[in-house]
């Protein structure tokens, strides 16, 4: 299992005064430190939070691997195809969403063929492609026959379900997606609303493959800084296949 920390948050923070601190750039190197396998960044168009600047530079610190979040827009692949990323999830993008609300729309026409166009150009630079998308077994299907290398199934409504069977039922719709994705041939990543409290079900389904883990790390980080925060999520990852097996700790869905 990959856990990828998206710094996202240590931007959003240098925004909201549009100064040159905290830098994303320093944030990486720690949270490299702390273990994280590779550092998830989305470029917005409105660029809210990830610049340019920090794209470029992240690229040429940055040890490990670069998981660049983009739309399928004309000039995101282009910052794509300059510089290079590890791997670019393809995410759809809502000018006054606070946060990627849900997964891409592939039954839409003009959303394949965008898709469609930006995968090719992906796989002509030799990049990554992932798909991020609902946890629903068309999209899952889907994915796998547009071409991409992956799919990022969306945990938002596993994350915000609070009931405990409303929280299973999530977890079986994501569990059951895993299977047609891997069926598919599409390696299979999860994230969105991951926290230290939420996350071991998820990090133990058997098919998943890459977290990607933000808003949570980067708050920890506040109190306890970033290298720690990121070991202990790390920690958490790492140790839920054996912790789901104790009994009581959480009950398995159903048909696992
Ligand atoms: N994956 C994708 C595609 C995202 O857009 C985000 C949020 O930027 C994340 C993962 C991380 O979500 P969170 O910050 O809630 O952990």
């Amino acid at each position: 299992m990959r856990l990828y920390i998206n710094i996202d948050h240590v931007a959003t923070v240098r925004q909201a005064r549009r100064t040159d601190e905290p830098d994303p750039v320093r944030a990486a190197v720690l949270a490299e430190l702390g273990g994280a396998d590779g550092i998830t960044i989305h470029h917005r168009r409105d660029a809210r939070h990830i610049s340019v600047r920090d794209v470029e530079l992240l690229k040429r610190t940055v040890r490990t691997g670069i998981n660049l979040e983009i739309s399928s827009r004309e000039e995101m692949v282009e910052l794509a195809e300059r510089t290079r990323p590890m791997q670019v999830t393809l995410v759809p993008e809502k000018r006054e969403e606070v946060t990627t609300e849900g997964g891409l729309d592939l039954a839409n026409r003009s959303v394949q063929r965008s898709i469609v166009r930006a995968l090719a150009r992906l796989r002509g630079a030799e990049i990554r492609s992932s798909l991020f998308i609902d946890p629903d077994p068309l999209a899952a299907e889907r994915t796998g026959a547009l071409g991409a290398d992956a799919v990022e199934f969306h945990t938002g409504e596993y994350a915000n379900a609070v009931r405990p069977e409303d929280r299973a039922r999530e977890l079986n719709r994501l569990a059951a997606a895993t299977r047609l994705a891997a069926d598919a041939g599409l390696a299979v990543h999860a994230g969105h609303g991951l926290t230290y409290e939420n996350v071991v079900p998820v990090a133990a389904l058997p098919l998943i493959e890459e977290l990607n883990i933000g808003h949570s790390v980067v708050s920890r980080a506040f109190f306890t800084g970033m290298e720690r925060a990121v070991r202990e999520m790390k920690a958490i990852v790492l140790g839920a296949p054996a912790r789901v097996r104790e009994p009581g700790v959480w009950a398995p869905p159903v048909g696992f």
